[in-house]
C-alpha cells in the first residue's frame, strides 16, 4: 500500500503554525488557544456523534489542498471556511523522537522544501516502504526541532501550478497543534469543529519501535477527543491498526480500502491472504462493523470504471456496506481532469477542471454518507444541488 494514490493515477506529497497567523484566512479575533486541563471545547458545544454529521458529509481532504499546500494548516483553515463539514487533519506519521506530525507520507521530499536544505543531503535515504523502494527524506530520521526549520510545498504543482504561490509560508503542522486549532476553531465557531486524522503505515512505523496508535491514543486523551462522541474520526488501511485502536480509544474508527486486488500492508506482513476484494463481501463487511464504524473505500470500489475510464455500473457495496451499519466515505474528489472519470473531463489541461459538478452527483447518488474532497466549496454546493434534487 504505501502510496495508495498511485491507485488514483498521481503520486503524493505536502506542508504549517507560523501558517496559523499566517493564514489571511484564519481571520482576527486571536481565540485563546485550546490547552489541556482547561475548560475544552468539546465540554463546552458537546457533540451527538458521527451519526449527527450532515448527510452526505463533505471532508476536506488534507484540508482544502486543491487550493494550498496540503496538511498545512492554511490548508485546513481554508477548508473549514469554505464549509467542509470535517477536516482531514492529518494524515499522521512520527519524527525520530516520537512526535506526531502531518504529512501524507513519512518522505517529504516532494511537500517540503527539504531537498534545499544542505544540512539535511546526508540524510536522504532509500528505503523500503510497505514493500516500494521509496528514495528521499523521511520524518522518522528527523527530530521535530529539525522539521520545524522546514517550509511546505505544493505537491503536484504541474495541476495545481496557482498552489505554489504558498510555497514557503507554511511549516508541518503537529497533531497536538491541530487539536490546539481544532479547540480554537470551535470556540470561534460556537461549534464543534470536526476532524478525520489518518494513521499512516502502522506496521512499518511498529517495527521501527515508533508505534502509531499508543501515540494517538495518548494526544487524544491528553486534549479530551478519545471518547464515543469525541469529534475526531480515526481512520487507517491496515484493519489490525483500527482494530489496535478499538481497544484504546472509543472513537469512530474507519477502514480505508485500496484496490480491490490490493492487500492491507498489515495482512501482507501476517500472512493473511485477504484482499481488499474479499473485505468488501458481506463476510468482509460483518467483520469489519465488529470493531469499526465505517469504511473508506477507493470511489472506483462504489462505481467501476471501464477500460478508457469512464464510469459503469455502481456496485453493491453501499448496499452491503450499510446492512451492516457501516457508513461509507470514498476517495478522493478531485476538481482537474486528470483525476476525474474519463467521461467528465473537459479538454486535456491536466491544470484545467472537468464536470466535478457532474461527477459528485452520480457519486452523490450511489447513497453513499460522505467524500473527501480536495475542493471543499465545490463539494458543498454540489451537496446543496443534491439536496435540492
Ligand atoms: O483518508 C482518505 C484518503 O485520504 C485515503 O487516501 O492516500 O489520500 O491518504 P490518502
Ligand atoms: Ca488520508
Amino acid at each position: 500500500m504505501g502510496t495508495q494514490e498511485s491507485n488514483e493515477g498521481l503520486n503524493g506529497m505536502s506542508p504549517g503554525r507560523r501558517a496559523l497567523l499566517g493564514a489571511a484566512v484564519l481571520g482576527a479575533g486571536g481565540a485563546v488557544l485550546g490547552l489541556p486541563g482547561t475548560a475544552r471545547a468539546d465540554e463546552r458545544y458537546g457533540s451527538s456523534g458521527y451519526k449527527s454529521l450532515p448527510k452526505p458529509t463533505i471532508i476536506g481532504h488534507r484540508g482544502a489542498s486543491g487550493y494550498r499546500p496540503e496538511h498545512t494548516l492554511g490548508a485546513y483553515q481554508l477548508a473549514l471556511d469554505m464549509g467542509a463539514h470535517v477536516i482531514e487533519a492529518g494524515d499522521l506519521v512520527p519524527t525520530k523522537d516520537g512526535h506526531l506530525v502531518c504529512r501524507h507520507e513519512p518522505e517529504i521530499g516532494g511537500t517540503t522544501d527539504v531537498s534545499a536544505h544542505p544540512e539535511f543531503a546526508d540524510r536522504k535515504k532509500t528505503k523500503v516502504l510497505d514493500g516500494v523502494s521509496t528514495t528521499g527524506w523521511f520524518t522518522e530520521d528527523f527530530t521535530l526541532a529539525e522539521l520545524k526549520t522546514l517550509r511546505a510545498k505544493e505537491r503536484i504543482p504541474a495541476n495545481r501550478p496557482h498552489n505554489t504561490l504558498y510555497d514557503g509560508r507554511w511549516e508541518i503542522p503537529t497533531f497536538e497543534e491541530v487539536l490546539r486549532w481544532r479547540d480554537e476553531q470551535t470556540r470561534k465557531r460556537g461549534k464543534q469543529v470536526w476532524i478525520y486524522p489518518e494513521l499512516k503505515h502502522p506496521t512499518y512505523f511498529r517495527k521501527l519501535g515508533l508505534g502509531l496508535e499508543e501515540r494517538v491514543a495518548k494526544v487524544l486523551r491528553k486534549y479530551g477527543m478519545d471518547k464515543k462522541n469525541s469529534p475526531v474520526i480515526l481512520q487507517s488501511f491496515e484493519p489490525t491498526s483500527i482494530q489496535r485502536l478499538n481497544k484504546l480509544v472509543g472513537n469512530p474508527l474507519v477502514v480505508l480500502l485500496s484496490g480491490a486486488s490490493t492487500r492491507p500492508w498489515d495482512f501482507v506482513e501476517a500472512g493473511d491472504p485477504r484482499t481488499v476484494a474479499d473485505l468488501v463481501k458481506p463476510a468482509g463487511l460483518e467483520w469489519i462493523a465488529s470493531y469499526a464504524q465505517g469504511i473508506g473505500p477507493t470511489l472506483d470500489l462504489i462505481i467501476p470504471k471501464d477500460a478508457s475510464g469512464n464510469l459503469t455500473t455502481p456496485t453493491t457495496l453501499v448496499r452491503d456496506a450499510h446492512a451492516e451499519g457501516l457508513i461509507l466515505h470514498p476517495y478522493t474528489m478531485r476538481n482537474e481532469n486528470p483525476f476525474l472519470p474519463a467521461n467528465f473531463r473537459k479538454g486535456t489541461d491536466a491544470d484545467g477542471y472537468g464536470d466535478a459538478f457532474g461527477a459528485f452527483k452520480t457519486y452523490f447518488a450511489t447513497g453513499i454518507d460522505g467524500v473527501f474532497t480536495d475542493n471543499p466549496d465545490t463539494g458543498v454546493l454540489a451537496r446543496e444541488d443534491f439536496l435540492a434534487g
